[in-house]
Parts: C-alpha cells; structure tokens; sequence
C-alpha cells in the first residue's frame, strides 16, 4: 500500500529537489538531434495502480521514447507469441555491455541475448505481427497507445535525424541475418525500431505504462487490459535483469525495482502492484541512463518501501 496522497506529494518534492541539484552527466549526441535537448529539463511523475497521478516539474516537456519502446514492444510480441517463443529467439540474459554492442553479439554465436539492447530490440521489432513493414507499425503505435491511453505519434525530426546516422543498429541487423536470426529484410526492420524509438511522449506517459505493467497488464487510467497479467510478469523479469544494460546490477541493487531507460533521459520504472513512477532528465550516464532520474528513483523506492526484495 502507498501512503495517502499528501505524503506521495511531499516525498516526491524531496525526491526531486535531491535529483534537482545534481549536474553531472552528458545528453547524448551520437543521435544528433538529442543534442539540442535542455540540459536542466526534469520532469517526475507517479501513478499508482488505482490510477492516482503525483507530478513535479517538466512532466508535460515531449521527448523521445528511445530505448523505452523496447520493454513494450517486447510485451506486445510476448502477448501475441508467448513466452517461449520469445525466449528461444530473443534471449533473457544481460550481455554485460554496451546497447549497441557488435561484440555482445559475436561473443553469443550471433544470439541477440535479450530484448533491451539494440540487437535484441530489433530482432523483437522483427516478429511484431504483421506481413509488411507497414503492419508491424501500425500494431506497435497501436499497442504502445494503449499502454500510454492515449494516441501517440512519431517526432519526424527526431525519426529523420536518427534515420540518416543510425549506420550500427544497420550494421547490428545485418550481422543477425548473417547469423540466420532475423528473416525479414534488415533494414526494414532497423527503419520500423527507429521509428518505434522517435514516439514522443511525456514523463506523465511514462508514469501510466510503468503503472499499467505495475497493475498487471491493466491501464489504471483506461482501465483497458492492454496485456495478460503472465507478459507483465515476463515483462518486468527481463527488466530487472536488462532494463539499464551494464548497470541493471547497480540498479537493482540500490533501488530493487524493474526499470527502463532510454537515451533522450526518459526513465521508468515499475512498483509491482503499487505504482509507476515516469522521469525526464536528459543527462545521461556512461551507460546511457539519466542521471537525475535514477537519483530521484532511488530516493522514491527507499521513503516509499517499493523495494521488492
Ligand atoms: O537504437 C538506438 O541507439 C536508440 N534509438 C535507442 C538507444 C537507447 O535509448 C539507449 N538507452 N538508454
């Protein structure tokens, strides 16, 4: 149970007034658009399974979803194929590198290892239902509209930019086909990931589809079932292990909770039946996370008890 709502309040001003104060970290440039973000930008937003919604700050400032994108895509596929098929292809382990890692996939006989990194993110991209590139899109703003409540769309500017420079996630599809694991044409399926990374949305968004999956598949807003209770389950598993790359370690560690994060500063993570909690803050760690975001985390899982363990 969380504490009543005067409380979530006042604990999320603290959390963010800690984060608020800490300036380290970079914004990403190698996709050259996120360069432009606000470096100070931050946002903190906490909905709860009842669909209760907390926020502070920049939570109505849009931004790329990025790597965000792969946790629910990868619910979708799991919802559609199940569980073992999604095991067999994708994978479930952590690579101990990077997310746009080439070696990773050399080093695991051209298997994918897990559907948080880029390899493994574009082959789940790959078994989206659906024939034709075209298909597959429209059931991933479908699916991810449903976990938000509402329709998303693409940020072309940020699709463009990524699209004209994205030469590894090409380089990291062509080396799966060479390894016989995507069937479909490589760069259809690059172009259709980077189009599902360029979603624009809010911290506020973030919030609800971490509280969807809190709530077992259920959006808490809509009150749609978007996924069964098991794929939330698998869903957050592969997030405690994979969900910050190299450091899911570290995260889980210090703060105990499934999380997600992606490269334009979003964050989200996941208190299983209690609540999500959405951050923007575009300073970014060596590994790609934000920093402010897992800071103000951390503090909300220790004064809340959302720790699992
Ligand atoms: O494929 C990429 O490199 C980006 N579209 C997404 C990477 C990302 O968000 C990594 N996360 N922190």
């Amino acid at each position: 149970m969380l504490p009543p709502s005067p409380i979530i309040d006042e604990l999320l001003a603290a959390a963010y007034g800690r984060a608020e104060s800490h300036h380290e970290g970079v914004v990403a440039d190698y996709i050259p658009i996120l360069a432009e973000a606000d470096p100070e930008a931050f946002g903190l937003c906490i909905v709860d399974v009842q669909g209760g919604l907390h926020e502070l700050g920049d939570t109505r400032t849009r931004f790329s979803i990025q790597s965000i994108s792969k946790a629910f895509v990868y619910a979708l596929v799991c919802q559609e194929f199940g569980h073992e098929k999604v095991l067999d292809v994708v994978g479930v382990n952590n690579t101990g590198l990077a997310f746009n890692s080439v070696v990773a996939i050399e080093l695991n006989d051209g298997h994918p290892m897990n559907p948080m990194v880029n390899a493994g993110a574009i082959a789940t991209t790959a078994l989206m239902p659906g024939d034709t590139p075209g298909q597959k899109w429209d059931a991933i703003l479908a699916g991810l509209s449903a976990f938000t409540g509402r329709t998303l769309d693409v940020d072309d500017v940020v699709y463009r930019s990524e699209a004209a420079t994205n030469t590894r996630n090409h380089a990291i599809a062509r080396l799966l086909e060479s390894y016989g694991r995507i069937t479909h044409d490589p760069l259809d399926v690059v172009d259709v990931y980077t189009r599902q990374c360029a979603i624009s949305v809010d911290a506020r968004d973030l919030a609800v589809m971490a509280a969807t999956l809190a709530d077992g598949g259920v959006n808490p807003v809509t009150g749609t079932r978007v996924v069964s209770a098991e794929v939330a389950r698998d869903t957050l598993a592969v997030l405690a292990a994979n969900g910050l790359y190299e450091r899911s370690g570290e995260w889980l560690f210090e703060i105990g909770l499934p999380g997600k994060s992606g490269v334009a500063g979003g964050l989200v993570t996941i208190a299983p039946g209690k609540a999500g909690i959405g951050s923007y803050s575009p300073r970014l760690d060596s590994a790609g996370n934000s920093v402010r975001g897992q800071i103000a985390t951390a503090y909300l899982s220790r004064s809340l008890g959302l720790n699992v363990f």
